[in-house]
């Protein structure tokens, strides 16, 4: 083939890519305005993609960290769907509205006061009394919270469980947005895994063995034998040090326990 008519090839294939990318848009409505988008695309790329620069409501892009918070409606569908824009893809015609912040209510105090008596959260959060156990937060939740249980438990003075149930909550608000008694079931969550974390989970013995051994300065002499060391040596030591091995247990020890 000469160099014409490869040219002529690539310039054929260029066009028919375009034409296979022009046949995958598809039409959606952004704050109430029409954009063809490609399909496979996630919301929030399809938002990018209709040119919104987005610098509130988009975060990690990952499905962590609870930024993006958005509310659609498929056409002849009446229930009102809720999804993180950086996770949910769209589809043709739904109507997007993004709630990158939900204002919810949030109570102060002093945590150092707090004791995990659950009548303390009560007199915080006393809304939450007002659940209805619609169950309409757990529907809307993209981390596949029970988020009514968790509430339940609250309720129940039972604080462990709330925070145990909610522990992969990302703070997105989309619970809050669709809650019928008005309540920030998130910020709740968040006090109950603060208070079990500091008040109710056992302390861990060997930490406070580890802490009260630095205290004492049991390895002050190896810190500052280190400080002395090169950077590539140091780089060198910790390179070639022994690995705890990803099976061991708790009785595992380096052979070399110069450190220890
Ligand atoms: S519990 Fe609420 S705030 Fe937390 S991830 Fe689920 S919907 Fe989002
Ligand atoms: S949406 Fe609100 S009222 Fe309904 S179950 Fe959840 S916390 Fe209770
Ligand atoms: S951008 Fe972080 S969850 Fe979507």
């Amino acid at each position: 083939m000469s160099a014409k008519q490869t040219k002529k090839k690539s310039a054929e294939t260029a066009v028919k890519e375009e034409k296979k990318i022009a046949a995958k848009l598809i039409p959606i409505y952004i704050m109430g305005k029409r954009y063809e988008v490609p399909e496979g695309l996630t919301i929030m790329k399809a938002m990018e993609y209709a040119g919104y620069i987005l610098i509130r409501g988009c975060g990690c892009r990952g499905g962590t960290c609870g930024a993006c918070g958005t509310v659609y409606r498929k056409p002849g569908d009446y229930k009102l769907q809720v999804a993180l824009a950086c996770q949910k893809t769209v589809e043709p015609d739904m109507y997007i509205a993004q709630i990158p912040f939900f204002p919810a209510n949030r109570a102060l105090y002093d945590f150092a006061k707090l004791t995990a008596a659950p009548e303390e959260v009560f007199k915080l959060y006393p809304e939450m009394f007002r659940c209805v156990a619609c169950n309409s937060c757990t529907k809307a939740c993209p981390q596949g919270i029970e988020v009514m249980d968790a509430i339940s438990a609250l309720k129940q003075g039972n604080i462990a469980e709330a925070a145990r149930l909610s522990f992969d909550c990302i703070q997105c608000g989309l619970c809050t947005s669709r809650c019928f008694g008005e309540l920030a079931q998130y910020h709740m969550f968040q006090l109950a895994r603060r208070i079990y974390g500091a008040r109710i989970v056992p302390r861990a013995e060997h930490l406070s063995e580890m802490v009260k051994a630095v205290d004492e300065g049991k390895y002050d002499r190896f810190l500052d034998e280190l400080k002395q060391v090169k950077e590539d040596e140091l780089k060198k030591l910790y390179q070639e040090r022994e690995a705890e091995p990803m099976t061991a247990g708790e009785d595992w020890k380096p052979k070399d326990t110069t450190y220890l």
